[in-house]
């Protein structure tokens, strides 16, 4: 199905879960040799999320055959183009771009949290000034999105910075839930992230129980291009 996030130059295509099996069958083809034993429904999920990027990136007028995956599992995607792929219980999304528009994009789809979950995950994801701010909201989606904008961030960044960023190292700076906008900053002092602390804007959709989040990071500005007032 086409989604929508009004990002330019970027393309979404989503897929529900449990996969349609015929398209599963087609597109089986995808699954490495190394996933042959892995459980039915990560089989499925991985088929369907592989199945969005294809649909995804024939929206930016490319055909791509395959998306395989790096050692530290993120997908690779071929020179001059970047993406990024989610999947929740209900839900495969992946979202492509040229390289040109964006220097990285991140997805990230999770389910509503659960009430009986909140305390861990405030505890694993959250500041108590993020806390603080979330309370101040009141938003019955404010976690989520603060849990999944992370993730998301994550996907966009890793494939620049190449190292694990702990979700303690991003802090929230602005959630609209009207606008469906966000802002994280990258607030870390680890040396492999110099260069890359700063505010970056995603945006979120809800799509019944299910909130997905995208964070896309300009390119550079190119010395001498901006505009003098
Ligand atoms: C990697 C991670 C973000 C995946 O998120 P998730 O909610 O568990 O799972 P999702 O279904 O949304 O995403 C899984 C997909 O992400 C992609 N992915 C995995 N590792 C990735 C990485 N390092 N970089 C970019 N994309 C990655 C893959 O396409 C994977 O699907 P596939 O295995 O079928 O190809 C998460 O497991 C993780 O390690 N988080 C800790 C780090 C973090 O989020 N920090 C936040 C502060 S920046």
């Amino acid at each position: 199905m086409l989604i929508d996030f009004n990002i330019p130059g970027v393309s979404f295509f989503g897929a529900p879960l449990p996969f349609d099996s015929q398209l599963e069958n087609r597109f089986s083809h995808l699954l490495p040799p190394s996933m042959a034993n892995v459980a039915q429904v990560r089989k499925q999920e991985f088929i369907a999320g592989r199945y969005c990027a294809i649909q995804a990136a024939k929206l930016v007028g490319l055909e791509l055959a395959k998306v395989p995956t790096a050692k530290t599992r993120e997908p690779v995607w071929p020179e001059g183009i970047v993406g990024s792929i989610t999947h929740s219980k209900l839900l495969a999304i992946s979202c492509v771009s040229l390289s040109q528009h964006w220097s990285s994009i991140g997805i990230d789809a999770e389910e509503l949290i659960d009430p009986a979950l909140k305390a861990d995950i405030e505890s694993l994801v959250a500041s108590p000034v993020e806390l603080k701010y979330l309370r101040s909201l009141d938003s019955p989606i404010g976690l989520t999105v603060l849990f999944s904008g992370k993730e998301a961030l994550y996907k966009a960044l890793f494939p620049l910075v190449r190292t694990f960023i702990d979700f303690k190292e991003v802090k929230l700076t602005n959630l609209d839930a009207d606008m469906k906008l966000f802002e994280l900053e990258l607030i870390s002092s680890n040396e492999s992230l110099a260069g890359h602390v700063g505010r970056y804007q995603g945006s979120f959709k809800q799509f019944g129980e299910t909130i997905v989040t995208v964070v896309s990071i300009p390119r550079p500005m190119r010395e001498g291009s901006h505009v003098d007032s």
